[in-house]
């Protein structure tokens, strides 16, 4: 593998289709002997997550149903700032056992506002996987339960993840290089 570019940006090879494809491997097992019987609801977060949720779902061996939800976020009034929208979600969550996919948990903002949402619905329980978590930009702090690599403060792209809406037909992940 060698550099890439994406718009104005330079990208170097980072993680291995390989190395994601071992470290789903591994989540799924995980998954699969905890929630056994369960028949827990996937929740993936477009865009990103796509490609990182067909693979996982793919290796899942037990029962369980995926879903697909947009999360659109706008400006509300000066005192609620921004306000997140789910859409897409139209499975009633209340008993059930939640697993949100997430490609990338940043400064989780994102999973903070959501996360109350679905709370609300009352499930059985709840909670977060995701493929790669940048611990040092975190603002929010949010408790993922099953995650692929934690990854160092710096703009990636491909599996899923775009620069300004290019980048995620790549089948590995690159990093900025500057
Ligand atoms: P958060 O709300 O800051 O945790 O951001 C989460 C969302 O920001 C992710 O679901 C991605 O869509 C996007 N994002 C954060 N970091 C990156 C990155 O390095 N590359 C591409 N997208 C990113």
């Amino acid at each position: 593998m060698s550099l890439i570019r994406v718009h104005d940006k330079t990208f170097e090879p980072y993680l291995t289709a390989g190395q994601i494809a071992s470290a789903i491997q591994s989540l799924a097992d995980q998954l699969n002997l905890d929630y056994a019987g369960k028949k827990p609801l996937f929740i993936a977060v477009l865009n990103g997550s796509f490609m990182f949720a067909s693979d996982l779902f793919k290796k899942l061996t037990i029962e369980s149903e995926i879903c697909f939800i947009k999360l659109a976020s706008y400006k509300g009034t000066k005192s609620s700032g921004h306000v997140i929208t789910v859409i897409g979600l139209d499975i009633d969550l209340i008993h059930r056992h939640l697993v949100i996919i997430e490609d990338i948990v940043d400064t989780g903002k994102t999973l903070d506002q959501f996360l109350p949402q679905l709370q609300y619905q009352q499930p059985a329980s709840l909670k977060i996987c995701a493929l790669l978590h940048k611990p040092e930009a975190t603002v929010h702090p949010i408790k993922i339960d099953y995650l692929g690599f934690t990854i160092p403060n710096k703009f990636v792209v491909g599996y899923g993840l775009d620069y300004d809406g290019l980048g995620r037909n790549i089948p590995e992940i690159y990093r900025l290089t500057e």
